[in-house]
């Protein structure tokens, strides 16, 4: 784990609360969900877990990078998520993961400061020092295989430049400090280039670059990302596939939110502000398709806010005032008015990627893997290629990719079959 924030220390202590059979992992497709095969006749729909072999919750080791020293115990209390009783019943474990030192700039991430930090002669001598971590903590805990997720925080807003188009272009910006080099695209890099899939909670640019993409496919490496789909930006890509599939139009749909955590101050520096908005904005574009229904969709006003409210903690509270019209332009409102849990949403995705990626890796899957892109406001995607946002379309490719790793046959959900 990249960043023993929020997110992290709440799937971690999730992981060892589970265990030991305190908890539940409700909201783990990986660890709950079902899969249908055959026909719906048949009655064969084993769980996930029994279906694919997926790595055992009690084989897992955690470990994991931060620019503040706190143990993983410490962290999870500051975080303010899980409640101590339940903290307290997996303390021991949870102070056994201390951070590595990081690889930090402040140039990416402004409204952030720590101690424990790496120094090196360039980017390319920080890179060298995440692999050195990475294979240090393999061999200290005699481990199989790895998977590394970027949990840390939202970095500025970047775009593609010339140190992104090639490898040998990107390993000499490493070594000439090219400013376009973010901290999360060196550890996506340390972890490519040691065929360790790589996965991508936040919206930063990181992997998702034709360098790291050509490397990956080099080394074997998995790729998933960018930013988890957890609350607010779940909701929209559920809501919007039902309103486009009646074809209702939409003037306009207003998002806003509250949250006090410390994503939710990083968040508050405009710069990285950006990098998210980006994220959450893209969503309805794609799902709604104004090129094709430009009576419906064209004029539509989209924005999308986050405020920083320190009270709130990591219960955001967010709303959505959706205008819509229907028959003859008729028309009506919806709201959401979601109070959710940021990092209680976010842990059981954190998981499934884990373990999924581990899958992708054992089955010789490499670079994207767009079979994931369910649990991603900005599903990376082959170039050329538009992503797919609607919450069931990329449930069923989930599962369709899954019967297909087993030689399962593919559901279509055409049903002929039942009434030949
Ligand atoms: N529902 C959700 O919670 C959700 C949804 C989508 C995306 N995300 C994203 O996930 C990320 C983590 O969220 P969080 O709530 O845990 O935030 P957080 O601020 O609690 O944790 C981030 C941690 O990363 C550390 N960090 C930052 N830069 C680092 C670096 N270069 N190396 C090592 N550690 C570094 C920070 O010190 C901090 O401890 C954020 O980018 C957030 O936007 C969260």
């Amino acid at each position: 784990m990249v960043g023993l924030g929020a997110v992290s220390t709440t799937t971690i202590a999730g992981v060892m609360a589970v265990r030991k059979g305190l908890a539940k992992p409700i909201g783990s497709l990986a660890e709950m969900g079902t899969v249908r095969l055959g026909k719906r006749t048949d009655g064969r729909s084993p769980s996930i877990r029994e279906f694919v072999p997926l790595t055992p919750l009690d084989d897992i080791v955690f470990g994991g990078w931060d620019i503040f020293e706190d143990n993983c115990y410490e962290a999870a209390k500051h975080a303010g998520v899980l409640e101590a009783p339940l903290l307290e019943q997996v303390k021991d474990e949870l102070a056994g993961v201390t951070p590595m030192s990081a690889v930090f700039d402040r140039h990416y991430v402004k409204r952030l400061d720590g101690p424990n930090v790496k120094k090196g002669k360039n980017k390319r001598d920080l890179a060298e020092q995440l692999i050195q971590d990475i294979r240090s903590f393999k061999a200290k805990h005699g481990l199989a295989r790895l998977v590394m997720v970027w949990c840390g925080s939202t970095e500025i807003f970047l775009t593609e430049t010339a140190a992104h188009q090639t490898i040998e272009a990107f390993e000499k910006g490493l070594e000439e400090n090219d400013i376009s080099i973010p901290s999360s695209m060196i550890y996506a890099y340390a972890a490519i280039k040691e065929g360790i899939p790589y996965a991508n909670a936040a919206p930063n640019l990181s992997a998702d670059v034709p360098a790291l993409m050509m490397l990956a496919q080099q080394t074997g490496a998995p790729l998933a990302g960018k930013d988890l789909k957890t609350g607010q930006t779940w909701l929209k890509t559920v809501i919007a596939p039902g309103i486009k599939a009646r074809l209702l139009g939409v003037h306009g749909w207003y998002s806003t939110n509250i949250l006090g955590n410390r994503d939710g101050e990083v968040l508050d520096d405009p710069e990285s502000f950006k990098t998210k908005e980006e994220s959450k904005k893209s969503v309805l574009d794609y799902i709604l398709q104004p090129k094709l229904y430009p009576e419906l969709y064209n004029e539509m006003h989209h924005v999308v806010r986050i405020n920083y409210y320190k009270p709130r903690g990591d219960n955001k509270e967010g709303w959505d005032n959706i205008d819509i019209f229907g028959w003859l332009g008729y028309p009506m409102q919806l709201k959401v008015n979601f109070l959710c849990r940021d990092s209680i949403l976010a842990a059981p995705i954190v998981l499934d990627i884990a373990l999924f990626m581990d899958l992708s890796k054992r089955a010789g899957f490499s670079g994207v893997q767009e079979w994931l892109s369910f649990y991603f406001k900005s599903p990376i995607h082959a170039a050329g290629l538009y992503p797919e946002h609607d919450l069931f379309i990329q449930l069923m490719k989930l599962k369709n990719t899954l019967r297909y790793m087993r030689g399962e046959e593919l559901i279509t959900h055409l049903g002929r079959e039942y009434y030949d």
